[in-house]
């Protein structure tokens, strides 16, 4: 693991946003919430594709050359349009499905059209993958869920170091996971 600024992919994928009919608001979502819960530093690499497999496998794997972490907004549901899940596991070594449940899990307390959404997570080189809904409004809700197990992946994986901000979202890293320069 490195401790260089990590780069986060913030890929939005959505026909009407890559069109310009409408401006694209989940992957602002997500960058605000990391702005908000990050105190290692990151910076974004911003992707908006439409809603086409071969272009969100390509994104993906282009983002996952330099990137930890990729979160995906978009293309989750049951539409015949909707193959980000399937972009996603095209490219992954792995899949890690306990994302989708967990976040799905949480979201049905809100919303029973929660159990619509795809969205899972998955492993490509040293970069996790986790894809979110398309509604701004999911993306706070689907991190809050899942994101304590994200740095603790990330390491395992060989990515960046990611530290979040205790009073807001406690990550949980076992006792034997301390930061190399810390140990050092
Ligand atoms: N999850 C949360 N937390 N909040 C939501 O509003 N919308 C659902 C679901 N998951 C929703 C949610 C709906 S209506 C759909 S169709 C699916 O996500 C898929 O959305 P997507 O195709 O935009 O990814």
């Amino acid at each position: 693991m490195t401790s260089d600024t990590a780069i986060i992919g913030v890929l939005t994928v959505s026909d009407r946003a890559s069109r310009g009919e409408y401006e694209d608001r989940g992957g602002p979502a997500i960058e605000s919430w990391l702005d908000r819960v990050l105190i290692s530093e990151w910076r974004p690499e911003r992707r908006l594709v439409p809603d086409e497999q071969d272009a969100i496998a390509a994104a993906i794997v282009e983002l996952a050359e330099s990137c930890s972490l990729i979160v995906t907004t978009g293309g989750t549901g049951p539409a015949a349009r909707d193959v980000t899940p399937e972009a996603t596991e095209s490219v992954c070594r792995c899949m890690l499905p306990g994302f989708g449940e967990q976040m799905r899990a949480v979201s049905l307390g809100s919303v029973p059209t929660a159990i619509l959404s795809r969205q899972t997570a998955g492993i490509i080189g040293a970069c996790l993958v986790v894809n979110l809904p398309g509604k701004p409004a999911a993306i706070s809700e689907c991190l809050d869920a899942v994101f304590a197990a994200v740095p603790y992946c990330i390491d395992l994986i060989g990515g960046s170091w990611l530290e979040t901000d205790p009073e807001l979202l406690v990550a949980f890293r076992p006792a034997s996971a301390a930061r190399q320069e810390d140990v050092t």
